[in-house]
């Protein structure tokens, strides 16, 4: 298998430095100028931080937005009901009229960057004290990002890299008038839902479509009637040449976060510990959540979005969990320990500055390890509850005096009631309760568990989690609040959290502060090689090439799926909610191999693709561009396998998941008709039609 890939989500900004050769090499037809320049024109400036937590990017003049389902799938959902299910049925504007606003979606370009390490540091050396450090350097980023954006509408923010020995600003324009135009029924957005969710083969049309208006001087301005589409200063243009195996691919995004740099004790740590706990929690919420689904038509609805948001990251700890195990990512982090030992021992101003780096972040570790259970298992099971967040709403609520920002506080509480279920949340509860009992050791157990009174029956007791009750008590809430012992048990576990989070955090903060030296250390010691600073929610470069992989011993995975496999998942019979459910009309397109010119050059139609890029959440909705720069198709998620790449990437293993951008102007065209979306979009690599049989 073609597996040349490096690991790393790079700076664009040192592509040039870092990365250029190797890109090249590894087939890359640009410049580092080509996809990042501060002269405007370059790639990223098509490319959009999607509402901050998913990457988009512009693809035609008229500033239309590319981005995933899952990620305009809230958007989507706010103007659904059930007379006019959009969710279900997809939506499609058929003139800019028609186009959908959707107040508080934004999206941010990225202006420039810029390395601001020294004005950063200035006034802090190797002695500064780590609080003394700490202050020097927020008050130095405050000053420098305001300075950065006087008299202008952009916005800055300063982010540490590799630990804080590097910072970068990072200049910002953001949109405000984002509307909505277009998504596929959940059935082709969603196709393979949960089951499919991590896996391939993947046979799901994960794209959705938006287009950022503007003033009509061209600002940033939020919605109004009389705002224009927004003229970009760089689209992309769409490539219908197809991928092949070992063609080179590069994804430009915003990657949430990494953790490359831990130690083989943290890892030990993580796989022995954080990840088994947290996935036999959400294992046990899923069950109970599962049960009540299965038994009732509205709970199933209730609770869909919520399931598959504890699903998601239940499975991907367990895949990253498998992978780091089967990798032995423990050992593998001991033997670079061990060469960093022995590169320190070589030299004795090395032994001065980085002799105790390792032993220091072990004891810290060994800090943190009482704190890690209670600290997950809190926030895990209590922090992300149902009913704990609705008795903290009350409560705020209760303390917020009349007016607009109560208004708001209730009607939230409405909506939250919409799709909550008191039976449902309190057998959650029930379970979470008995496996904290039995799990987490006793002094972090909240006052009331060591009552001989059941403390889930008073948590519950008095009703207050009904609609009814909202309404009876609406004029007096903290007096009704106040007769139920709800109040009192979110306020133990909240105590039980700030204690708990104070104990993880203190040596958490000083471990950074060491990995700090670590990586500085790394960093020295190969001087030749580049290493990647961790995720941090920025714009980012990842490069690799077209691939499928073995993810386990005789079995191959191919680099590519087709629709006839979407047909071939099609569970018959279903209602059109069900994850295989199949479109009428897609099955007639199919059968009539009514593909247009989105075909491969087997004249199959392509659904999804392999690559070995490394990416992460937050990279939903990022491009997948070819050697020149051009989409090919659209990032959503990853194999299974791949999730330890988090912690530990493999080029081997490590695979990205697209959806081909020649399956998305398929379902605009052929399946929804929206024939002038797709005029306003530049195709380039056409290929010749297929001679007829
Ligand atoms: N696993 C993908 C990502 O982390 C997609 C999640 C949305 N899809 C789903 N079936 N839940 O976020
Ligand atoms: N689905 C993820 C997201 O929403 C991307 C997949 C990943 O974690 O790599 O960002």
């Amino acid at each position: 298998m073609p597996s040349l890939a490096d690991q790393g989500m790079w700076l664009p900004l040192l592509l040039k430095d870092l990365n250029e050769d190797r890109m090249q090499e590894l087939g890359m037809r640009m410049t580092a100028e080509d996809i990042y320049s501060i002269n405007e024109g370059s790639l990223k400036d098509a490319i959009v931080s999607f509402g901050g937590y998913c990457t988009g990017e512009v693809i035609s003049s008229k500033g239309l937005l590319l981005t995933n389902h899952h990620c305009g799938y809230g958007v989507v959902q706010s103007h659904s009901s059930v007379e006019n299910d959009l969710l279900t049925n997809g939506f499609w504007a058929m003139s800019q009229e028609e186009e959908l606003p959707n107040p508080g979606l934004f999206v941010s370009f990225i202006v420039r960057i810029e390395d601001v390490t020294e004005q950063v540091l200035e006034g802090i050396d190797a002695n500064t004290p780590d609080i003394k450090r700490e202050g020097t350097i927020k008050a130095n980023m405050e000053a420098l990002s305001a300075a950065a954006v006087a008299g202008t509408h952009y916005e800055a923010s300063i982010k540490p890299f590799y630990y804080g020995s590097e910072y970068y600003m990072f200049v910002t324009e953001t949109f405000t008038d984002v509307r909505l135009v277009g998504a596929p029924p959940s059935s082709i957005g969603k196709f393979g839902g949960d089951t499919d969710n991590w896996e391939w083969p993947r046979h799901t049309g994960d794209f959705s479509m938006f287009r950022i208006y503007t003033a009509p001087d061209g600002s940033p301005a939020d919605y109004a009637e009389e705002n224009v589409p927004y003229k970009p200063k760089r689209f992309l243009n769409i490539s219908l040449g197809g991928v092949e195996e070992g063609d080179f691919t590069m994804v430009f995004g915003f990657p949430g976060s990494t953790q490359q740099y831990l130690t083989s004790d943290a890892v030990r740590m993580l796989v022995e510990e954080t990840n088994p706990h947290r996935i036999a929690i959400r294992e046990a919420k899923l069950a109970i959540m599962d049960g009540y689904m299965q038994a009732s038509d509205k709970v199933r609805i209730q609770y869909a979005s919520k399931y598959a948001s504890t699903a998601n990251y239940w499975k991907k700890w367990i895949g990253e969990s498998m992978g780091l195990e089967r990798f032995d990512a423990v050992g593998m982090k001991m033997k670079q320990e061990e060469a960093f030992m022995n590169w320190v021992a070589q030299d004795a101003d090395r032994q001065a500055v980085y002799g105790n780096v390792l032993d220091n972040i072990t004891t810290e570790l060994q800090k943190v390890k009482p704190a890690n259970l209670p600290y997950h298992y809190l926030r895990e099971a209590f922090l992300r509850h149902d009913g704990l967040n609705y008795a903290g709403l009350l409560y705020q609520i209760s303390s917020t005096p009349a007016g607009a920002e109560r208004d708001e506080l209730v009607a939230e509480a409405r909506s939250f009631l919409k799709d909550y279920d008191p039976v449902v949340d309190k057998a959650v509860m029930r379970e979470m309760v008995s496996m904290y009992y039995k799990n987490v050791p006793e002094e972090y157990h909240p006052r009331s568990f060591k009552k001989a009174s059941d403390p889930v029956e008073g948590f519950y007791s008095g009703d207050w989690n009904t609609e009814a009750w909202l309404d009876a008590n609406l004029s007096d809430l903290s007096k009704a609040l106040n007769k139920t012992s709800a109040v009192k048990f979110l306020m133990e576990i909240q105590q039980m959290y700030v204690q708990v989070r104070e104990a993880y955090n203190q040596p958490q903060d000083r471990i950074d502060e060491l990995t700090r030296l670590y990586v500085k250390g790394l960093r020295e010691m190969n001087a030749d090689k580049a290493y990647a600073p961790d995720a941090n929610s920025t714009l980012r470069v990842a490069y690799g090439q077209i691939g499928g992989m073995e993810p386990a011993d005789g079995l191959l995975y191919k680099h590519y799926t087709t629709l006839d496999g979407v047909i071939a998942k099609e569970v018959e019979g279903v209602a059109a909610t069900h994850e295989f459910y199949v479109e009428p009309k897609l099955k007639e397109l199919h059968a009539d191999r009514d593909y247009g010119r989105w075909t491969n050059a087997e004249g199959d139609l392509p659904v999804g693709f392999l690559a070995s890029n490394h990416t992460t959440g937050g990279n939903s909705g990022s491009p997948v561009l070819d050697a020149d720069g051009n989409l090919i198709g659209l990032n959503f998620d990853r194999t299974w396998q791949s999730t330890m790449s988090d912690v530990m990437y493999n080029a081997e293993i490590c695979r990205n998941i697209a959806v081909d951008v020649r399956y998305i102007c398929f379902i605009v065209e052929k399946f929804a008709g929206a024939s002038h979306l797709i005029e306003e979009m530049n195709f380039v690599n056409e290929m010749e039609p297929a001679e007829a049989e």
